[in-house]
């Protein structure tokens, strides 16, 4: 029998503005989750926050999509978020864009990463979740991880990852998809995955046998709701070892604070911190944007763990780096490319300005 991962996603409410989902709200989606486990819907959960969003970690045996699985996961937001109003926090509801549940959770505000497998003697699963940035900001580590030789040492020395991962594609704004080989495409590969507001990683595949070995929330809310909620903070699900890049490998890439999109108001460069779970609280200019990253041993559908990886002092001088940057993107104050261009804010008071000055703009002799 196969076993599926659903990571689910939303932010539903905060304290104290968009920094922390309560734990009120934690014990809340637990009530819903605990009873969907009593009912045979889940084999086992874990809930946790990366700043002001849930992350529903659930694994089962009905595969990807499942109508009750998903179901189970708005219901458990939908309460949160009557909880989050009566306590006013902050935001409540905010990624729920719909009253009632039509059949699968996609294109109603949360964001998902899915992924079933067959079971290896021994399954280690890193989960990833950030805060305060986009889906996009996965392409740079997951090409790391999975084609970057300087970064995966097992890519050239072992033998079960040498021939390379195929990667699927999202071109987020057209709605279509794509899958590339590394590493003979790498070069064509790279020229889409610059463009992290365009082109995301959704899945990733060992090219020997099709073995699904990641797989990222791509779900763009703002273009989704037509206007700014809030950025579509990403989940990843990761395999590793035994033919997948070991553990270590899947976790380096994220010593560089690399820069992403999101921050204040969705409209900034920041860089990416790697933080231990109970450092997920974006509080400085709204960031810097927040990773953390929870490993699982998955036995017979159930999670054996998790540890919180980054809550180790290897990643303290990434923390410091990220700090410095921070820092230094912060002197740009409104200017470019601390701040996002024009096409990618989500906020912009731009047009209405250009509107007031129509009258006095002249040609250049
Ligand atoms: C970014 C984010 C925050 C808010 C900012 C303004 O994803 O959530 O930076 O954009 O705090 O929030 P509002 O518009 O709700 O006052
Ligand atoms: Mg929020
Ligand atoms: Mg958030």
């Amino acid at each position: 029998m196969k076993t599926t991962i659903s990571v689910i996603k939303a932010d539903v409410g905060s304290l104290a503005g968009h920094v922390l989902a309560h734990e009120a709200l934690k014990k809340k989606c637990d009530d819903i989750l605990s009873e969907a486990k009593d009912t045979g819907i889940l084999e086992d959960y874990y809930i946790t926050n990366c700043g002001d969003d849930i992350d529903l970690i659930m694994t089962h045996h009905r595969g990807e999509e499942d109508e009750e699985v998903h179901e189970t996961a708005w219901n458990a937001f939908k309460e949160a978020t009557n909880l989050a109003r009566e306590m006013k926090l902050y935001g409540a509801g905010q990624d729920l864009l719909s009253d009632t549940f039509s059949g699968n959770i996609k294109g109603m505000g949360p964001g998902c990463a899915e992924m079933e497998f067959k079971e290896r003697p021994s399954d280690p699963v890193i989960i990833f979740c950030c805060d305060k940035t986009e889906p996009g900001a996965f392409n740079l580590p997951l090409f790391r991880i999975f084609a970057d030789p300087f970064n995966t040492a097992g890519l050239v020395i072992d033998p079960s990852l040498h021939n390379g991962y195929k990667f699927e594609i999202f071109d987020v704004i057209e709605h279509k998809k794509v899958i590339m080989s590394c590493p003979e495409e790498m070069y064509d590969l790279l020229a889409l995955l610059g463009a992290i507001g365009r082109y995301v990683i959704k899945k990733i595949y060992r090219k020997d046998d099709d073995e699904i070995a990641a797989s990222v929330s791509t779900e763009r809310l703002n273009i989704m709701a037509g206007k700014y909620i809030g950025k579509d903070d990403p989940v990843a699900i990761v395999r590793s070892q035994s033919g997948f890049p070991a553990a270590g490998e899947v976790l380096e890439p994220f010593s560089l604070p690399h820069l992403v999109g999101g921050w204040m108001r969705g409209s900034h460069n920041g860089p990416l911190m790697p933080v231990p779970q109970k450092d997920a609280t974006p509080v400085r200019f709204d960031g810097p944007p927040r990773v953390i990253g929870l490993g699982f041993q998955v036995a017979n559908c159930k999670l054996i763990g998790p540890i919180d990886l980054f809550d180790d002092p290897s990643f303290d001088r990434s923390r410091v780096l990220a700090s410095e940057i921070a820092e230094y993107m912060r002197r740009h104050g409104p200017f470019e490319p601390h701040r996002l261009p024009s096409d990618e804010m989500e906020y912009t008071t731009l047009p209405e300005i250009l509107k007031k000055l129509k009258g006095r703009f002249e040609d250049i002799e």
